[in-house]
Formats: structure tokens, sequence, C-alpha cells
């Protein structure tokens, strides 16, 4: 397995796999990876000739004050985990390889970043979209994997996709979780042992949300207030949101409908974390 730190090694690299017919895959990831990250590894493997995974903690998608410098990063232990799961190359560039100075192009969207995660990380999906469209760009994919657990980022992906023309397949991949239920994720590392167990209360609340659709509830509001009250139960957590949107366009709805995506952020002493679950 190969790790790359400029554009161009990578850029080398796809040509040759291209020239001989080979299918690429690739794995956008901030790093620290997890199970998580491992299962569209693990899909890229089984569906592509080449797997690519990149590891970027992209500043352009952290707002003031949020956590990019204390983001965890173990390239070490990544590149084992990747090499062990069958990825070809890494792709690891410094913050400067990917924003030279002067830089100032940007991708943006409207409706769906106006939503959920777009309104309490303002600057978030502008970062996400931007850096994604670079690593389409650099890496010329067939196929991009990206994590329901981050559900408007893979909408807003899909979207960004369609209205621009882009030559590639979007693959959405379950949600993995600990035994007990907890979403896994880069960011349960910052939580002490209380906070742990406080933490469940999320996927406790999407359990809930989806037990009440299942036994016949059509009242959207009704779902996200019992999902509430679960959640302000827990004396650690505070809630960010929770709401039920539109499953492709992220806009509230109030009956329940297909697709629809019931999403929470909640805050477990300082550390923001996500869940959710699809109709
Ligand atoms: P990161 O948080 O590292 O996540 C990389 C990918 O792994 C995302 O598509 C995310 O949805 C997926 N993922 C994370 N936890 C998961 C879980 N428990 N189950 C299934 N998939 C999971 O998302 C980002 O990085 C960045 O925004 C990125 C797309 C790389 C752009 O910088």
């Amino acid at each position: 397995m190969q790790i790359a730190k400029t554009i161009k090694e990578v850029r080398t690299q796809v040509k040759t796999w291209k020239s001989e017919g080979l299918t690429v895959g690739l794995v956008p990831t901030m790093g620290y990876l997890h199970e998580g990250h491992g299962s569209l590894i693990t899909r890229a493997r089984k569906e592509n000739d080449r797997v690519v995974v990149s590891v970027f903690v992209n500043p352009m998608q952290f707002g003031p004050g949020e956590d990019l410098e204390s983001y965890p990063r173990d390239l070490e232990k990544d590149s084992a985990y990747c090499e062990s799961l069958g990825a070809d190359l890494i792709f690891h560039p410094e913050p400067e390889e990917m924003y030279t100075a002067g830089f100032c192009s940007y991708v943006d969207m409207s409706v769906l970043t106006e939503e959920l995660c777009g309104l309490s990380r303002p600057v978030h999906f502008r970062g996400v979209c931007t850096v994604v469209n670079k690593l389409f760009n650099i890496v010329q994919p067939n196929r991009a994997y990206f994590g329901q657990k981050d559900a408007q980022q893979l909408a807003v992906i899909r979207r960004m996709v369609e209205d621009l023309n882009m030559d590639l397949e979007i693959v959405g991949c379950p949600i993995v979780r600990e035994e007990d239920g907890l979403a896994k994720s880069s960011r349960n590392t910052y939580l002490s042992d209380e906070e742990r167990a406080a933490a469940l209360v999320l996927s406790k609340a999407v359990k809930l949300g989806e037990e009440l659709v299942k036994a016949g509830e059509r009242d959207a509001k009704k779902i996200v207030s019992e999902m509430s009250a679960l959640i302000q139960k827990e004396p650690l957590a505070r809630i960010d949101y929770v709401k039920a949107v539109d499953g492709l366009t992220m806009q509230q709805i109030d009956t329940v409908k297909s697709p629809m995506l019931v999403a929470l952020a909640v805050f477990i002493g300082k550390t923001r974390l996500i869940d959710n679950f699809a109709v």
C-alpha cells in the first residue's frame, strides 16, 4: 500500500491504473479510523479494482471555536488498518498542498445546507463540498463511499454530484454502531467514562423514534418531541437539534413520509455527537 502526500503522486498512480482499465473507489475520511470507516473501505474493496482512502482533517469545514486543533490524528494506526482491509493508496496531504496561497474558489450549496448541522455549523458544508469536489478532481474515482452516519452530508454530496454533473457513483453505507448502540465516531474518544454512558441517550432516542414509526405514528412532531423528552432526561446531554426532515431536501416536515430523515445533534459535555434514522 502506497502513502501519497502530494496531488501529483496520486494523479500519476491513478493515471496508470486507468490506462490498465482498472476501476477506482474513493473513501474520503478525516482519519482516526474506526469500523465505521472500515465498512466503507471494505465495500469499496468489493466493488472496485483499486481503493484510495483519503486521510485529511480539512480545516475549511471547521468553524471558529470548533475542534480542528484537538481532532484526533494517528496516521500510523490508520495506515495499518487501511492495509489490513486491502486499500491500495492513502492520500494524506498537508493543508498547504490542498489550499495553496491565494486559494479563493468554493463549492457552495443552498436549501439542503440551511437545516440541521448547517444551522449550527454555518461554514461546515461549504468546506465539505469544496474539499470533496477537490478530492473527486484529484482521484477521479468511479465510485465514492459515504456513511449514512452523516446523513445530511450524504444528501448534500448526492445533490452536488447531480447538480454539477460529476461523473461518478455515490454509494451510501449503513451506520456502524458499538455493541451497546452508540454510533461509532472519531469524536467518541473525547468522552469521559461518565459521558460515554450518557452518550447512549442518542441511540436510545433513535430506537424510540424508529419504534414509533414502526407502530404507525404519522405525526413527525410527536416523534421528535418524544425523542427530545427522552434526551432531556439525561443530565449531561444538551440538545442542539432533533428534527424530522424530507430525506432529499432536508426541509422540516410535520407528517411522516418517505424518504424522511430524523436527525439529532446532542452535546454530551463539550462533545457534539450526531445520530439519525431514515424512513
Ligand atoms: P469522517 O468523519 O472521518 O467520516 C468519513 C466517512 O466515514 C463519512 O462518509 C462518514 O459518514 C463515515 N462514517 C463515520 N462514522 C461512521 C459510522 N459509525 N458508520 C458508517 N459510516 C461512518 O465525514 C467526514 O470525515 C468529512 O466530512 C469528509 C467527507 C472526509 C470531508 O472532509
